[in-house]
């Protein structure tokens, strides 16, 4: 396994797999991986000849007040686990690197970030885009692969690429769960061993959701109240939203008629949690 950050030893090393006629498969990451990030590599490893994995903890896709300094990292580690997943080549470049002095492009989408987590995280998914885009550019993947548990992330990057003809297919990655049903995050490890517990209601609530419109429930408002006392009675939650909405769109549905996306973003303490499900009548 190659440890590349440069980013023209990158594009340069995928060109020479291109040139060989082969494919690459790519899985962009933050770093200090997890079974969810494992099972996007497997992902990866099946449909491709070479697999690359980036680990770049992205500056421009966190608010002034966020968690960028906290976010954690484990290097050493993270190179065991993409080796021992059969990572091909790991891109690890520096803040350096992907902005350098006098940066100024941005890649911004007109709807989708209005919705959910770009609410409250207003530069998030300018960030997301541009750095995707960066490294779609430096990469050159025939396929990425993207975790479905950051559903608006998937849905921004699968509109960036069709409105911007990359060419590349975008594959989501069903979300990894802890055998409570906690979705896989980097950020679980912010969590104290009693938070951790507390966790555990964001699955129940999306399962109790689904589980009323089974039963022919079809309010959104009366979902979301119930899925608000199961969070709420988390000693410390606050929720950033709770939300019904088009899965295509994400804009928010009253009543259920079809597949409606229930998404979470919720507060244990310090650490904000997302998770979401898609309700099937
Ligand atoms: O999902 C993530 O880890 C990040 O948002 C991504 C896609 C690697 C961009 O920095």
């Amino acid at each position: 396994m190659e440890i590349i950050s440069d980013k023209a030893a990158m594009a340069a090393r995928s060109e020479a797999v291109r040139l060989e006629g082969k494919t690459i498969a790519f899985v962009p990451t933050m770093g200090y991986l997890h079974e969810g990030h494992l099972s996007l590599l497997k992902k990866g490893r099946s449909l491709c000849d070479y697999l690359v994995l980036s680990i770049f903890v992205n500056p421009t896709q966190f608010g002034p007040n966020e968690d960028l300094d906290a976010y954690p990292r484990d290097e050493e580690r993270d190179q065991k686990v993409a080796r021992e997943a059969g990572v091909d080549a790991i891109f690890m470049p520096n803040n350096e690197m992907m902005y350098g002095p006098n940066y100024q492009t941005y890649v911004a989408l007109e709807k989708l970030p209005y919705h959910l987590c770009g609410l409250s995280r207003p530069v998030h998914f300018r960030g997301v885009a541009t750095v995707v885009t960066k490294l779609f550019n430096i990469v050159r993947p025939h396929t990425a692969i993207f975790g479905e548990k950051d559903f608006q992330q998937l849905a921004v990057i699968r509109q960036m690429v069709k409105d911007l003809d990359f060419g590349i297919e975008i594959i989501g990655g069903p979300t990894v769960r802890e055998p409570d049903g906690l979705a896989m995050s980097s950020r679980n490890a912010y969590l104290t061993p009693e938070q951790r517990k507390d966790a555990a209601a964001l699955y129940k609530s999306l399962n109790q959701a689904q589980e009323m419109v089974s039963a022919g429930e079809k309010s959104a408002a009366a979902i979301l109240e119930k899925a608000s006392e199961t969070i709420l009675a988390v000693p410390g939650a606050e929720i950033d939203y709770a939300k019904l909405c088009d899965p295509a769109t994400l804009d928010d549905v009253e009543a259920i008629a079809g597949p409606a996306l229930m998404a979470l973003a919720v507060k244990i303490g310090a650490t904000r949690l997302i998770d979401n499900k898609v309700l099937e009548p």
